[in-house]
């Protein structure tokens, strides 16, 4: 049972009418139950209940303050991919020591950072990023935890431009490379080797993958056995997918087991950075028609959030359900449901069928808690949108909506253009 659900064609948000938040916070808005979050958090940690495990919680998905200060309550971690998700997850009370900084793109004031700081682990991207990490903590007389992200060359079977576990991605370091990475390790005397890391891609609907990937690690595991070099932490990455239409992914619990029993060895400290699978049906995105028309071949139906809000429909082709506030129970059409932005990918939804709504009414994008907010853009000077959160019946907006003049701050008029 999830926690947008209708009672009387009204859909409620936990117990709070979706109506009532939008008559209080006005469109377009986030809006997260914070009984799904919770419950999405603690199903995947006891999922590997009895075995030692850290579930670092991916901040890139959703990285709202609220949001990251909830899962830092349950006893979570956090993985990170920049300095600004450090920030935000220091705010959000993590301890530092559960921690992992992921990316292939670490600059030297990050890894800086990260270092001051004191963090779990680097999860190093290419044998160039080892060394100036080695030459960063011996300028500040100090080791850096690190893992090497290896690049398994698993195909996750995902959408292309979230599949990262392939030899032609950017990410990790090739297997045969990354012995070579733990040997020049071994010899700096400023690095510490403390496990091994992998994150072969997103939104993946099978097991079979990370049995893979998990098989392939296996054996460079016992490669560094054999010259003295012993893993204590064992990184998973994320990418367990989620339902946003038909799609049929492993329930945590199966995920669990593959992986449990694909582990050869149980002295690991397992680490999992799992993003989408917590936030992503805990999130939707609540938008108003502004205008329906009909074009000689479409309906179209124009609302108030487009792809500044919501970018994945524009830039992946993403399915996201889309569903009244109100049931009306007229007649459905079909319809391109699009934004308020000037391009022909500002689209929620192409040919849909939907309920025919009129202009006023509410619509819920569904699925909308991960890579949602947080790859939203100011583009064409729209404003961020607000997030709310709701527990039961009580109603927290989680970041207020961007004013006109946000959208200015920080930028200046030089002198110079008065010359002639
Ligand atoms: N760990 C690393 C190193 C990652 O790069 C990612 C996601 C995760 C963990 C979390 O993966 P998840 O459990 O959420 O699948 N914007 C795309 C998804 C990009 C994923 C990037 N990395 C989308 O909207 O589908």
């Amino acid at each position: 049972m999830h926690h947008f659900q209708y009672q009387n064609d009204q859909m409620y948000c936990e117990n709070v009418p979706i109506r009532r938040i939008a008559k209080a916070v006005g469109t377009p808005f986030y809006l997260y139950s914070h009984a799904t979050l919770k419950r999405h958090f603690k199903a995947f940690d006891s999922a590997f209940a009895g075995v030692s495990r850290l579930v670092c919680y991916s901040a890139k998905a959703n990285t709202n303050l609220a949001i990251l200060n909830l899962f830092a309550k349950l006893g979570g971690g956090l993985d990170i991919v920049s300095a600004g998700e450090l920030y935000r997850g220091l705010q959000a009370g993590f301890e530092p020591n559960k921690i992992v900084y992921s990316g292939v793109g670490k600059r030297v004031d990050e890894i800086d950072y990260a270092l001051k700081n004191g963090i779990l682990m680097f999860n190093i991207e290419s044998l160039e990023e080892l060394e100036v990490i080695n030459q960063r903590a011996a300028n500040f007389n100090t080791i850096a935890p690190v893992a090497i992200r290896v690049n398994p060359d698993v195909d996750p079977k995902t959408h292309p431009y979230i599949s990262t576990g392939l030899k032609k991605n950017k990410f990790g370091i090739d297997i045969v490379s990354a012995l070579q990475g733990y040997k020049a390790a071994q010899k700096l005397d400023h690095i510490e080797i403390k496990g091994i890391d992998c994150h072969i891609g997103s939104q993946i609907t099978d097991v079979q993958p990370f049995k893979d990937t998990l098989s392939s690690l296996n054996t460079l595991i016992n490669e560094l056995r054999k010259i003295g070099i012993y893993i204590r932490y064992l990184d998973m990455g994320g990418g367990l997918g989620i339902t946003y239409s038909d799609e049929t992914p492993p329930a945590p619990d199966e995920y669990a087991q593959a992986i449990i029993k694909s582990l050869k060895d149980s002295s690991f400290k397992l680490i999992l950075e799992p993003g989408r699978v917590i936030v992503g049906n805990a999130g939707i995105l609540v938008a108003k028609v502004l205008y329906t028309k009909r074009g000689e071949t479409k309906n179209f139906v124009i609302t108030d959030t487009g792809m500044n809000d919501l970018m994945r429909p524009a830039l992946y082709d993403a399915f996201h359900a889309i569903k009244p506030v109100s049931k009306t129970r007229d007649a459905t059409i079909v319809a391109d449901i699009v934004g308020p932005i000037c391009e022909t990918s500002d689209f929620l939804a192409r040919d849909r069928e939907i309920d025919n709504v009129h202009r006023g009414d509410l619509l819920a994008v569904m699925s909308a808690g991960a890579y949602s907010f947080a790859m939203s853009s100011n583009y064409c000077s729209r404003p961020r949108c607000a997030e709310v959160m709701v527990k039961d019946n009580r109603i927290h907006v989680i970041r207020n909506r961007q004013t006109v003049e946000d959208l200015c701050a920080g930028e200046s008029v030089p002198d110079f253009l008065d010359e002639h």
